[in-house]
């Protein structure tokens, strides 16, 4: 009977899993999701703590400590969510994610301890599992850590030399030292954590040389390592809830990683090995030589915006920056009690994690409706009389259509241009996160605004109120 609900229990968890994965691809629906997958891992991880049997007919024991571990990481994991600014996202879904990589490494060498002290000789395919969920847990796990000191600006971007012959040598290593494992011609301990050791070092000199920008890739990519690990456990243990949610972890991340990686018209290698190339090529000053560019008084901004009939908004990274989103949404109420209509025009990888934008804006309250995905921002933008952008660059750069010799050529981007006005609000002529120009800038149609997006859309507001 206890089995039956324990089963029973993993079932629900795993079809809450997949309701909330599937309502989490939605704004209005997301925070739903999140709470229903949550209620479902509850469910699972409390009917294991009390209905689980192994073959003897014994249940878990140790309350103490799994009740102090899951009392500290519940504490832990609310405090951090709850104080985490926006823009640190990447950093603690990096750190969190390198904590699931260690606890698959952590099952696969309470595994592999097991069987050497119980004597019972373990089968080959339960050997790979172990080998390969502690393998992937720890270059998760190292990789992870790597790619949270380098968001939080603890560790820097640093190429090692040699280091694509160094990796490969080190893959071998741990190919070779796994055969042997798993082969059975080595029993003792010490090859089984020398390849833990190898894999470590593997994650680190890994992720290292990547530059710090791409990590919302990497860290993707690193997410579905940890998926990958965690449904071997659940291979390993026989337990379906885990096994279900490992690889739910596993394919939404690679899918995440391919999405990301086509929105910015890069390939996955060309990210690894860290070759945007235009960011060391550029320099801060930019543009400069690319000839004039309009500027435009606030003044004038806020008279084109309150005869227009129609503005779109392009939020970008600099928006995020300045934290101007409720300002951002206040322009919009005092356009709308203007009679003007306020669309926003949402680039997939503006900012710089996905749905960075749409997460920003939701903060602010800002309607969904009013949110246009790309393809459909480009489709109104023939009738759109004003195109703000505030603190985008690169998701604008017209030299994604016009120039097969930029790095970010084949990109699709907001065609602000189609539209009647283009006003850009940045601090100053600086590339943004590909380091090239842009020459949408330049452009006849175009004027700048220059200053921090906070500061603009708040004296532009109350030049609005003031009209
Ligand atoms: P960017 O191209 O990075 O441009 C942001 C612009 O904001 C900069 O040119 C900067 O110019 C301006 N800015 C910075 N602080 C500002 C402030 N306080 N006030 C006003 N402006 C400010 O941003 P984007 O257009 O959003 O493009 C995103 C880029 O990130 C793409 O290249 C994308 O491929 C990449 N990326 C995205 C992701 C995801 S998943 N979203 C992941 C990795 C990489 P100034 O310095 O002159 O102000």
């Amino acid at each position: 009977m206890e089995n039956m609900i324990l089963q029973l229990s993993y079932l629900i968890g795993s079809i809450t899993f997949i309701m909330g994965l599937k309502m989490l691809s939605h704004p209005e629906s997301a925070r739903k999701g999140n709470i229903v997958a949550a209620v479902g891992m509850t469910i699972a991880i409390f009917a294991t703590i009390f209905l689980f049997k192994d073959a003897n007919g014994q249940g878990l024991h140790n309350f103490v400590w799994i009740f102090a571990g899951l009392a500290i990481g519940t504490v832990v994991g609310t405090l951090a969510a709850k104080r985490v600014q926006m823009t640190a996202m990447p950093e603690m879904v990096s750190l969190f994610n390198g904590m699931g990589g260690a606890c698959a490494m952590l099952i696969s060498m309470v595994e592999y301890h097991h069987m050497q002290h119980s004597g019972v000789a373990s089968g080959t395919g339960t050997m790979v599992v172990i080998v390969l969920g502690m393998v992937i847990g720890t270059v998760s796990f190292a990789g992870s850590i790597i790619a949270w000191g380098k968001l939080n600006g603890s560790i820097k971007d640093r190429t090692i030399p040699a280091g694509q012959i160094l990796n490969f040598l080190i893959l071998g290593g741990i190919v070779v030292l796994s055969c042997m494992v798993i082969g059975g011609m080595s029993t003792g301990q010490s090859l089984f954590y020398g390849i833990a050791i190898l894999a470590a070092m593997y994650g680190i000199l890994f992720v290292m040389p990547i530059g710090g920008a791409d990590m919302p890739v990497v860290i993707s990519l690193l997410n579905s390592f940890t998926g990958c690990a965690a449904a071997f456990g659940g291979f390993l243990y026989d337990n379906p809830v885990m096994l279900t949610g490992g690889i739910l972890v596993g394919s939404a991340g690679t899918i995440l990683t391919i999405l990301m990686c086509k929105a910015m018209n890069r390939s996955l290698k060309n990210v690894l090995i860290g070759s945007f190339g235009g960011a060391k090529a550029a320099g801060p000053a930019g543009a400069k030589e690319q000839g004039a560019y309009k500027e435009i008084s606030l003044n004038d901004t806020a008279t084109l915006m309150a005869y227009a009939s129609k503005v779109m908004i392009i939020p970008g990274y600099g928006l995020a920056v300045a934290q101007a989103q409720h300002t951002c949404h206040e322009l919009e109420k005092v356009l709308n009690e203007k009679g003007v209509e306020v669309i926003y025009g949402i680039h997939p990888v503006a900012g710089r994690m996905p749905g960075h934008m749409n997460v920003l804006l939701a903060e602010a309250d800002v309607p969904y409706e009013k949110l246009l995905e790309m393809e459909d921002a480009n489709d109104q933008m023939g009738g759109t009389n004003v195109v703000l952008i505030l603190g985008a660059n690169d998701v604008v750069n017209p030299a994604a259509k016009e120039d097969p010799s930029s790095p970010i050529y084949g990109m699709p981007i907001l065609e602000v241009e189609k539209a009647e006005h283009v006003i850009v609000n940045k601090r100053s002529m600086k590339p943004g996160y590909a380091g090239i120009e842009n020459e949408l800038f330049f452009r006849p149609k175009s004027s700048m605004l220059f200053g921090d997006a906070k500061k603009v859309l708040q004296s532009l507001v109350s030049e609005l109120k003031s009209m």
